[in-house]
């Protein structure tokens, strides 16, 4: 059975993503509580001198300042935004849900990250496969996510789902991947959050690891 059905993968603006993503956005989608836990995570689980590729990235990769990688391989939308990324060695613009194949050779990165963008991919499972090729044997997915989204471009199965069950979501495309493993699971929810502004940005991540 699939995934997901059509309904769940439909998105309230059906347009071409390339339209929306057309003009640069120089703003942090998340704030800064959620980028110092973000980069706090890469710091544990990325490693110097290694190959990274960071997956619908954009002019910040959140990377720790004082790791210098092997290269870094950038991927998004808008040329602008990833051209002024200062951590990305090189980087591709493609759409995913038109074509979720990516442009590189199977086993060829220690990491893949993708911050924030997991909600607007309508083939997950099938761009989770292509992550799964390009990482080298134990290599890691990190898939962040808050709570924040641009609602017309996001996914029905994610629109509808509760914080809880985008977690959920996010493991269920892991385990469509045969060979993934997922390794740890965050769900941090500031005690004020209730309150609105004074909580912060919930942080969410679920880490996979290529086993086989
Ligand atoms: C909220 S931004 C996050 C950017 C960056 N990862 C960050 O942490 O600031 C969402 C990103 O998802 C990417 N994106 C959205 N739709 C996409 C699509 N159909 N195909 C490929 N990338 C897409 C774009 O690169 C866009 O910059």
């Amino acid at each position: 059975m699939a995934l997901l059905n059509d309904w769940q993968r439909s998105k309230l603006d059906p347009s071409d993503d390339s339209l929306f993503y057309d003009y640069p956005r120089f703003v942090t989608h998340v704030d800064s509580g959620f980028i110092g836990q973000l980069t706090d995570l890469y710091r544990k689980y990325l490693r110097p001198q290694t190959r990274i590729l960071d997956l619908m990235s954009s002019w910040v990769s959140h990377l720790p300042p004082e790791i210098t990688f092997a290269h870094v391989e950038g991927h998004g939308m808008n040329r602008e935004e990833l051209a002024a990324n200062p951590r990305l060695d090189h980087f591709f613009i493609q759409n995913l849900n038109q074509n979720p194949i990516l442009p590189l050779p199977d086993q060829s990165f220690d990491a893949v990250l993708n911050a924030v963008s997991v909600q607007y991919l309508q083939q997950p499972e099938l761009v989770f496969a292509e992550v799964y090729r390009v990482l080298k044997p134990q290599g890691i997915f990190i898939v962040s996510f808050s709570n924040r989204m641009f609602f017309q471009k996001a996914i029905q199965a994610w629109r509808d789902a509760s914080e809880g069950e985008r977690v959920k979501w996010v493991q269920r495309y892991f385990e469509s991947v045969p060979g993934f493993e997922v390794v740890q699971v965050i769900q941090r929810v500031a005690p004020l959050s209730w309150v609105g502004f004074l909580g912060g940005d919930p942080f969410y991540a679920v880490i996979g690891r290529r086993c086989t």
